[in-house]
């Protein structure tokens, strides 16, 4: 998604929003640019300089055109319309260089409010709904930025988030409408961004700004109003996040740095949790679990795996009917739901569009909505009545890989704390799948181990051009996981099937050119998989097997083992999805691709 960085201050305005939209990078993007007001002279204009493509082009462009100022707005674009180009990045001026925008989002009746622009004579250069807002404010400007800018909202429909600069005022104006945005409080200086990394280096105080909030930023002090000039209130959080914590620790990639966190993320998602004799779980909800009869999860990728893995685990320990469904089909699905429903949205970031908007159609329908997520402050959490938080971290990498364990390490501890409030899930179960879970951080340190004999299988096919991914029952999920992160950082065509599907259809896929990656780790329905790796190899197939040390029979029937250590058949998928990112991270990396910020893809997708 888009990167936003303002300043207004004491340094040169240039410097530190490069520096923050190099913080941003990993929110995908095709071009960028930066638009310096020169403060307090006279009949001034604004300086602009933008580039298509990465930041390493606008920064060769600052060398030979710099940008001199201590008042400024920058942008990492991802396009939504209008094709990556210099004219289409953002910042957009008006034609008299006065007036600056930034934009995050999409307007959505951009297209009616340009016609009636170009009807008064407007003059539009570029493709971008964005453009529309420059017109727009020009339309209500009478010589008061801010008041232009809230005029010209109350005409606009979307979600977004913009900032404003005039070079006749000594201020920069902010409003958000969905799109994320946090203000970052200085020393004689101040700053507004679209995530937390690009503030560190110079503020751990921050404001995360409220839908419908607009802020008026000068180099002393920050005002928040609502759109209509009403002064409001919001909280300063304190971000504990460490500048090193969103760096890369020595790691090669953000990715493998967060695979290797994973036992710490699971300790801290954990932290606390578990109280009692080792039979119960505390996780400070709201919720009444005995006035729930229903349970929905909705999420998108990543996240929609780790709900398909809380489907079983709730059904098993809470014994309540639950449904999963991708947020993009569920909020228009017009799903039937009612006060007794629990809909679970999961999300890492909390600010998925699609998630985010399936939350609220849960809550026009009246029903009980929790938030698994990672990120404080964030739109989701604003808006949902419960949050259970996953305590993962900043998650830079955008194959997601340490949010996921957590996630399914959170549902892991719903389940429980569902089961034994409800009295489905007995003392001797409960313990036993604490005492898993209290295990699970070594378990991970074992199998990220397996790392080198991954390499070797990654190397020897990583020139394939298709996967398959099979798994059953609880470790469907991980199959299907394991495919979504080989094809979003290698590219490589991979799918999952429940492995009892071979032989209704993809069986007839099988021969030497395809791997299968195949879930045999200690289940109920072991033998079942072994038949079905017997099916595969019956075909010339190739079959890589997830397997745990103490399974002598699987190197019988699988052509490469990878060892995955043994635990609570509930509790695998937390432990087995290692190889799975591992598989993809290794194939990836030997390719030679961008690992940390694959191409099309975006950390969160805050646009439809
Ligand atoms: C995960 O590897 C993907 N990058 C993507 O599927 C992601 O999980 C999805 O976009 C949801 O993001 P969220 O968890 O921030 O809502």
């Amino acid at each position: 998604m888009c990167g936003i960085v303002g300043y207004v201050g004491h340094r040169q305005a240039a410097d530190v929003i490069v520096d923050g939209l190099t913080r941003l990078e990993y929110r995908g993007y095709d071009s960028a640019g930066v638009v310096i007001s020169p403060r307090g002279e006279a009949a001034s204009k604004l300086d602009v300089v933008k580039r298509a493509g990465k930041l390493s082009v606008l920064k060769d462009a600052l060398v030979t055109s710099p940008l001199q100022g201590t008042l400024g707005l920058g942008h990492t674009r991802w396009a939504t319309h209008g094709k990556p180009n210099d004219v289409n990045a953002h910042p957009h001026l008006s034609e008299d260089y006065k007036l600056g925008i930034i934009h995050n989002g999409i307007i959505e009746n951009y297209l009616e409010l340009k016609q009636e622009l170009l009807a008064k004579g407007h003059v539009f250069l570029s493709e971008t709904d964005t453009e529309v807002m420059v017109h727009l404010i020009e339309e209500h400007y009478r010589g008061d930025i801010v008041e232009a800018v809230r005029n010209a909202l109350k005409q606009v429909t979307g979600a977004y988030a913009l900032v404003v600069s005039h070079a006749d005022h000594d201020v920069i104006v902010a409003a958000r409408a969905t799109s994320p945005m946090v203000l970052g409080l200085g020393d004689n200086e101040n700053f507004v961004a679209s995530d937390v990394p690009a503030l560190l280096p110079y503020t751990r105080e921050v404001i995360f700004l409220h839908d419908g909030d607009m802020a008026l930023i000068t180099q002393e002090k920050i005002t928040l109003t609502d759109f209509d000039g009403n002064a409001i209130e919001r909280e300063v959080s304190t971000i504990d996040w460490d500048a090193e914590a969103a760096e890369k620790a020595g790691f090669p990639h953000y990715m493998l740095k967060e695979i290797y966190e994973q036992p710490t993320v699971l300790q801290n998602t954990f932290g606390g949790r578990f109280v009692g004799n080792g039979t119960d779980v505390q996780l400070d909800l709201k919720l009444d679990p005995m006035r729930v009869n229903r349970v929905v999860i909705t999420a998108c990728g990543t996240a929609y795996y780790s709900g398909m893995v809380g489907e079983y685990l709730i059904e098993r320990m809470a014994r309540l009917p639950v449904e999963v469904e991708v947020a993009s089909e569920f909020r228009y699905r017009q799903p039937v739901l009612d006060a007794n429903t629990l809909c679970i949205v999961v999300s890492q970031s909390g600010e998925t569009i699609d998630t985010l908007e399936a939350l609220r159609e849960a809550k026009r329908q009246g029903a009980k909505t929790l938030a698994i997520l990672n990120v404080k402050g964030s739109s989701i959490s604003r808006e949902v009545d419960d949050s259970l938080y996953i305590h993962a971290g900043p998650e830079i990498g955008v194959a997601s890989t340490k949010a996921y364990m957590a996630m399914v390490a959170a549902f892991e501890l719903l389940a429980v704390w569902l089961g034994r409030a409800r009295g489905t899930l007995p003392d001797s179960e409960a313990a036993e799948i604490i005492k898993a879970l209290r295990a699970t951080p070594h378990m991970v340190e074992d199998a990220i181990k397996e790392r080198h004999h991954i390499a070797e299988i990654a190397e020897a096919f990583k020139g394939f051009s298709d996967y398959l991914f099979l798994g059953r029952g609880i470790n469907f999920p991980t199959a299907l996981e394991g495919a979504l992160k080989l094809k979003e950082i290698s590219y490589i065509h991979a799918e999952a099937y429940a492995t009892g599907e071979m032989k209704h259809g993809p069986i007839a896929l099988i021969d030497d050119q395809m791997p299968v990656v195949c879930v045999a780790t200690a289940s109920e329905l072991y033998e079942k998989t072994v038949s079905n790796i017997q099916e595969v190899k019956a075909r010339d197939g190739i079959v890589i097997a997830l397997a745990n040390p103490e399974d002598e029979q699987i190197k019988a029937h699988a052509d490469y083992v990878i060892k995955v250590p043994q635990t609570h058949e509930l509790v695998s998928p937390v432990i087995n999805v290692v190889a799975m990112q591992l598989l993809a991270y290794e194939t990836a990396h030997r390719l030679g691709l961008d690992v940390d910020q694959p191409r099309n893809l975006a950390k969160s997708v805050t646009v439809e």
